[in-house]
């Protein structure tokens, strides 16, 4: 499987094997301000985006009318108390003129919803100057650079009048569509085929944590989509290759935020206890998709593994291809955070318990035997053993945080042995 090689002409890299170290240094994000910290801080103050209205949608998918189902296309709109910015404020800025409110996300996703997460595409027809003709121009050598340089300006890289992409979440990223092995950013709704993450200047460490936790996930088969470091023109992104694009068409996801009905920061269970992992487990268990329950019990298996702390409900997703019955979507945004100041706690309880220091083996079967799952207890450990030796093998990126191998090989240890993941 590919995990980590990549097909790039942005650096040149080792290709083979799952590493792929940068060559030529690391480069700064010069004038790159922080990104919410939100994943490394587990916020529970609640400020996500309220909707106050349902007009200028148009969806061709059965959630586009959705209104509490549409607010997980855009950002979790932090509270701007907690001294935190939100990007898609910022899209209202440069709104053509038209002031888009931070919390009003229908009118942003009518401004910026033409290239979302999954298949929908948002946008009012009947708005003046509404281009019908998607396109993509190539970004040429330092292109990349250049809209990582610019994400404050211009979230997502969108460009201005033509650029219409949102996308969860709460780290800055750009977005761009690769064709014909060159990058291009998107304009007027052309889907995009690659997400830039950013280096947060104040959790340098980030992208390259999240570049091994992807590795795992991808080695151990959850994803098949790699994710790797890359140097555009001087600054480090992680370049991930989306899961919910195929042959320059989309496949339609939604987040388990989503799928359940729930809002914003309700994402972590903490939070007006709308999700859990039951209640994703339902969705599979009532279809009668054993493989997908199986599926979630390795992605949580992997999240214990890892410290992935900030496995929320829109850190999960189900995939509706088009040839077949909806799916567990691959794993994606799969980091440790253990070794971030934060509480250590899960955002999705595990047996009814939050501390990550604290889960077993037991912990994660007893919650999956809750969902349905019989061979549970064997499962987990046989998956244990995989990590085991995945992450002995594998080295994270010399950028990553020194202490993130040695903590998943020590938590993988204890959990193999019986004990707390401690
Ligand atoms: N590989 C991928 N393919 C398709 N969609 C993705 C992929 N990775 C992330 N997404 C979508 O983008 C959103 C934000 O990405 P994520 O990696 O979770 O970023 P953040 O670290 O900001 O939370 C996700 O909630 C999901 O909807
Ligand atoms: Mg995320």
């Amino acid at each position: 499987m590919r995990c980590g090689s990549i097909d790039d002409d942005d650096v040149q890299l080792p290709r083979g094997g799952c590493h792929a170290l940068v060559e030529g240094g690391h480069g700064t994000a010069d004038g790159l301000r922080g990104v919410q910290d939100a994943a490394l801080r587990h916020p529970r103050a609640r400020g996500g985006a309220q909707v106050g209205e349902r007009g200028g949608v148009v969806g061709q998918q059965r959630d586009a009318g959705d209104v509490q189902g549409v607010e997980h296309l855009v950002d979790d709109v932090p509270s701007p108390v907690a001294g935190r910015s939100h990007h898609h404020l910022r899209h209202g800025e440069h709104a053509r003129g038209q002031v888009v409110r931070e919390h009003d996300v229908v009118p942003l996703l009518a401004a910026y919803g033409r290239d979302v997460a999954g298949a929908v595409q948002i946008y009012d027809p009947d708005r003046p100057g509404e281009s019908g003709s998607p396109h993509a121009n190539p970004l040429g050598d330092g292109g990349v650079g250049r809209l990582l340089r610019g994400v404050r300006a211009q979230p997502l890289g969108n460009a201005p009048v033509t650029g219409k992409s949102s996308l969860a979440g709460v780290q800055e990223k750009v977005v761009v569509a690769r064709l014909d092995g060159a990058r291009h950013q998107v304009h007027d709704g052309y889907p995009s085929t690659h997400i830039i993450k950013l280096t947060p200047p104040e959790h340098p460490t980030l992208i390259f944590d999240e570049e091994y936790g992807t590795r795992i996930a991808c080695l151990l088969g959850l994803t098949d989509r790699p994710a790797w470091p890359a140097d555009f023109d001087g600054v480090p992104g992680l370049v991930i290759e989306r899961y919910d694009r195929s042959d320059g068409g989309r496949i339609h996801q939604e987040g388990f935020n989503q799928v359940l009905g729930a809002r914003g920061d309700q994402k972590y269970q903490a939070i007006g206890g709308q999700v859990s992992l039951r209640r994703i487990a339902q969705v599979f268990a009532a279809r009668g998709d054993g493989a997908g329950l199986g599926r979630l019990l390795d992605q949580l298996t992997v999240a214990v593994a890892v410290g992935n702390l900030d496995w929320h409900a829109k850190n999960v997703s189900l995939l509706h291809p088009l040839d077949g019955p909806a799916e567990l979507a691959p794993a994606y945004d799969v980091v440790a955070l253990r070794h971030q100041p934060n509480d250590g706690a899960m955002a999705l309880a595990v047996n009814g318990r939050y501390a990550h220091a604290s889960l077993t083996v037991d912990d994660i079967a007893a919650e999956a035997r809750s969902w349905g799952v019989r061979d549970a207890g064997t499962r987990v450990l046989d998956l244990l053993e995989r990590v085991r030796a995945v992450a002995a093998e594998e080295e994270p990126d010399e950028r990553a945080h020194p202490v993130v191998a040695g903590q998943i090989r020590g938590f993988v240890a204890n959990l193999l042995g019986g004990r707390p993941a401690g």
